[in-house]
């Protein structure tokens, strides 16, 4: 959701920021813009297509200082007058992450000071207020400061001046931004994948961090406008993990990275003889001895993740477990259990509900907290006591794919070390599963081999305006998962239900138009499965089963079975989830939708 990009060199940056968008338009953007300064004035070029058009655009844009930006519109419409940059008197230039809360306020006392606003965004009164300061003291840094002391609400930002070639202020507070270091050259941005072009070392700017960069270095001032040194660490992403390689769209490559993505997550596990509480973070083992149930917290994908995780670790572990929607819980008047351990589940660890949800949970009085997360050094990670890193790898299409099955590996870790600590996992049981976590890497790559088969059968989905997806138990979340995947991509309206639900709403949608997916592992429950699907087939809906091998359905009228290849007892959600992915993905080729930046989404959602 939004992106910035800026840079000062003494090379011609604008393909440095084009560059760095192009990279950053995975975040999901419906404008883009540029500005730079070129002979003491800002050069500005802003378009509301993709950032290729951005850069037809600014083929003959020049400079050696600038800032950019993808913007996801927030207030105002996707048009070219709100595209950041915004400007102020064509002297100041700002690009602008997050949402300024006071900005009706700010905006009326700037009106009576006589600015005249151009677009209906919030990012401009930061603009004007820059400049209401800058005018009087000619000094950027300080400006922005003063600036920021009056802002209410989530910015990353970034700042030139038409008159100050040299210094661009890069300043964070709720919305991500880092600071990539070249040689002779300073960057700024909001992930990492925008500057592996130019750089691997990079900073973190703390929450309200305010950067200063020129060429000859940087000074970092923190939230109380003290001079701080940050890390400069070196980032572990490459150029080949943010490229599509191969694959036709991000999300392809993507689902079939997850046989790495769960060896990766999976490794330091396999490679021991024992499962250790450690392994969550170093305050584990005291955290956990502490804590009687647990709360998940996330948002979308993150939440089916909970879902799941629920399942395991009551049955598992016997640790009660209570899953909520982040943004529901953020507002909620609960009741604090200083007992509970708070998880809290996101890929981008920048969401900006599953963040708040966070802060709302240790502001009352919640003190221990786990953070399962794809990105070190995101909010959510550095906001956490305990944390576990899973290593999926860059995602980069909208859709959660292996973000997922690798935050159900973590989760299923969280249930194996406290089946433990609560004695109930024996050694064998232990080596069991630590057999079984082994074996799913390869067990994965075995389902993802029935790719050309579900292509097949997406066909049957592409003149669809909705579909079912049922599942039982553990399975039900990722029932719920297929439906949010094939609508988020093909847009086909899709519901999901615990298949024991039907009889009571959802089966008078059923008729021959209506496409039913079911979850059919072999477990305790599929005999009661298998009288739901019935039910379907009564009414004449068509039945898509993606099986066990040994349930023993069969493809018959109406009814299309995918055999999977195997039954991996508690692990079977991360194997069912698989083929789920790959039908949205093949429908929505099927539609012709844009897979990896699907309308109305952003990858990153970092506001409300
Ligand atoms: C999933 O495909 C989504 N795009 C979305 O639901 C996502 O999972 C959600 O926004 C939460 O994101 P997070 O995991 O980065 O917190």
């Amino acid at each position: 959701m939004c992106g910035i990009v800026g840079a000062v060199a003494k090379r011609n940056v604008v393909p440095i920021l084009v560059e760095g968008l192009l990279r950053l338009e995975y975040r999901g953007y419906d404008s883009a813009g540029l500005v730079v300064v070129n002979d003491k004035s800002l050069e500005r070029v802003r378009s509301t297509g993709r950032v290729a058009e951005l850069a037809e655009k600014s083929l003959k844009t020049n400079g050696t200082i600038g800032i950019a930006h993808t913007r996801w519109a927030t207030h105002g419409v996707p048009s070219e007058r709100n595209a950041h940059p915004h400007t102020s008197n064509e002297l100041i230039a700002v690009v602008h992450n997050g949402i300024i809360e006071n900005y009706e306020e700010l905006r009326s006392k700037l009106t009576g000071e006589g600015y005249i606003f151009t677009s209906d965004t919030d990012t401009e009164v930061i603009a004007h207020l820059i400049h209401s300061y800058y005018i009087k003291n000619k000094d950027l840094l300080k400006s922005t400061q003063s600036a920021l002391a009056e802002l209410v609400g989530a910015y990353a930002i970034g700042v030139i001046a038409a008159d100050n070639p040299d210094q661009l202020i890069g300043a964070r507070k709720g919305s991500p931004l880092l600071l990539g270091v070249g040689e002779g050259e300073y960057f700024i941005a909001s992930d990492m994948s925008a500057l592996l072009q130019v750089t691997q070392k990079v900073v973190y700017l703390e929450e309200g961090d305010v950067v200063a960069l020129a060429l000859v270095g940087y000074k970092i001032y923190d939230a109380k406008g003290g001079a701080i040194e940050r890390p400069v660490n070196i980032s572990e992403l490459n150029n080949e993990s943010v490229e599509l390689g191969e694959y036709q769209h991000y999300m392809q490559k993507e689902i079939h990275e997850q046989p790495q993505a769960l060896a990766d997550t999976l490794e330091s596990v396999c490679n021991s003889q024992s499962l250790v509480p450690g392994i969550f973070g170093a305050e584990a083992a005291n955290s956990f001895a502490q804590i009687n149930r647990i709360l998940i917290l996330a948002c979308g994908t993150s939440s089916h993740a909970g879902m799941v995780a629920k399942y395991w670790l009551e049955e598992i572990a016997g640790v009660p477990c209570a899953v909520e929607i982040a943004s529901e819980y953020r507002y909620r008047v609960s009741v604090a259990d200083p007992e509970t351990l708070i998880v809290t589940i996101s890929q981008s660890g920048e969401t900006a509900d599953t963040l708040a949800a966070l802060n709302h949970a240790k502001s009352i009085g919640h003190k221990h907290t786990l953070a399962i997360c794809n990105v070190p050094e995101s909010a959510i990670i550095r906001q956490s006591k305990l944390r576990f890193l899973t290593r999926a790898g860059p995602e980069i299409g909208v859709a959660s794919t292996k973000a997922f099955t690798t935050q159900l590996a973590a989760l299923f870790l969280l249930t194996l070390v406290l089946a433990k600590q609560n004695g109930r996992l024996s050694a064998k049981q232990e080596q069991a599963h630590l057999h079984d976590l082994r074996h799913l890497p390869s067990a994965v790559l075995a389902v993802l081999k029935a790719e050309p088969e579900i292509a097949e059968l997406a066909k049957h989905f592409a003149d669809k305006h909705h579909a079912l997806f049922l599942g039982r138990g553990l399975h039900y979340p990722i029932a719920l998962e297929g439906a949010l995947k094939l609508k988020e991509i093909s847009y086909i309206h899709a519901e999901a239900y615990p298949a024991g639900e039907l009889k009571h709403g959802p089966l008078a949608l059923v008729d021959s138009d209506m496409p039913v997916v079911a979850v059919a592992p072999n477990d305790i429950l599929l005999e009661k499965l298998k009288s739901n699907l019935q039910e379907v087939k009564a009414r004449g809906g068509q039945l898509y089963v993606f099986a066990d091998s040994e349930t023993k359905i069969h493809s018959s009228e109406g009814v299309h079975v995918m055999q999977m290849p195997e039954h991996a007892g508690f692990l079977s959600p991360i194997l069912h989830t698989i083929p789920l992915q790959l039908l949205a993905y093949y429908v929505a080729l099927q539609k012709g939708t844009d897979v990896d930046k699907p309308r109305n989404l952003a990858k990153s959602v970092t506001v409300e």
